[in-house]
């Protein structure tokens, strides 16, 4: 078995659509004076097609989109997001998990859940969180943490009923001997992101890893390349974080990025290889950055 997994996210696909005036009621105003302020500047649509081509370039046998794919979750940002995905690949093999962008306004719930089903059905055929999909000796199960929250504040969480059903997908998915892979938006361990950016129950998720385990947990949201380690029942659990897909290096640090993950087999263990792609200043190409150890 030899299963080759490509994470991006945080494409904040722009320009955001004109606004109603209507559409700017309370957090989506401060929303899109930020994004007319800072995030179009930040946010190459151009560069985001350049690294989606080198990542497609991989042959990658699924890809991970953890979130904040629009930026005040509008209608019309959501419908423009649908179209970038479906040209990511088939959703069969492209997994979604909304960020605290998407979720941006109660508003904008409806309008999301029912857009991108085809990237957050699981196996079973129903649609929500977390859904479990089946691929070649892999498991990736896909949680939400993204939710409306208010203005100034960036934080996520996953709720009891979420974490119930994440532990029990682990434990299913360990004794069929899969891999199992968690995507999500946040940071999901204490200390991740900082205060109002957070995800509220870090340290639940933490406990559900302590008992059940995983192979690797895949976040986005700080926009950084980041490790940390959680305890697993068995071993340690690698949690990476990747930057942006559409950070331009010249007004964001880092620069655009994506991770590549060969997953394989050992004997009764996975083994893991992490490579890091992205943008370089100096040669204006996507490079391999140096490799990261998980
Ligand atoms: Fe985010």
């Amino acid at each position: 078995m030899r299963f080759l997994l490509a994470h991006l996210s945080d494409a904040h696909i722009g320009p955001i659509p004109r606004p109603r005036l209507r559409e700017l009621l309370g957090k989506r105003a401060t929303g899109y004076a930020n994004w007319l302020h800072k995030r179009a500047r930040q946010h190459d649509m151009e560069l985001l097609a350049r690294l989606v081509a080198d990542l497609k370039a991989q042959k990658p046998d699924h890809i991970a989109m953890t979130g904040d794919i629009v930026n005040i979750g509008l209608p019309a940002e959501i419908a423009k997001a649908e179209a970038w995905l479906r040209g990511l690949g088939d959703p069969a093999h492209v997994s979604f998990s909304p960020g605290n962008h998407d979720a941006y306004t109660p508003g904008a719930m409806p309008a999301l859940s029912k857009t991108f089903t085809p990237w957050t059905t699981g196996d079973d055929g129903q649609n929500g969180f977390p859904y479990l999909r089946r691929r070649g000796g892999v498991a990736l199960i896909g949680l939400t943490s993204g939710v409306p929250t208010a203005p100034f504040v960036a934080s996520g969480r996953l709720g009891p009923a979420q974490l119930e059903k994440l532990a029990a997908q682990l434990e299913q998915t360990a004794q069929e001997g899969l891999a199992r892979v968690v995507l999500l938006h946040h940071p999901p361990h204490r200390g991740g992101a900082r205060p109002l950016r957070a995800l509220d129950d870090a340290q639940a998720f933490e406990a559900v890893i302590a008992k059940h385990g995983a192979e690797l947990v895949l976040h986005g949201h700080n926009h950084q390349q980041s490790v940390h380690h959680l305890v697993g029942p068995k071993g340690r659990t690698p949690v990476v974080g990747v930057a942006s897909a559409s950070a331009r290096p010249e007004t964001h640090r880092p620069g655009a990025g994506y991770h590549l993950y060969e997953i394989s087999r050992e004997g009764a263990k996975a083994r893991i290889r992490a490579r890091s792609r992205g943008f370089d200043l100096d040669s204006g190409r996507i490079i391999d950055h140096p490799a990261f150890e998980i």
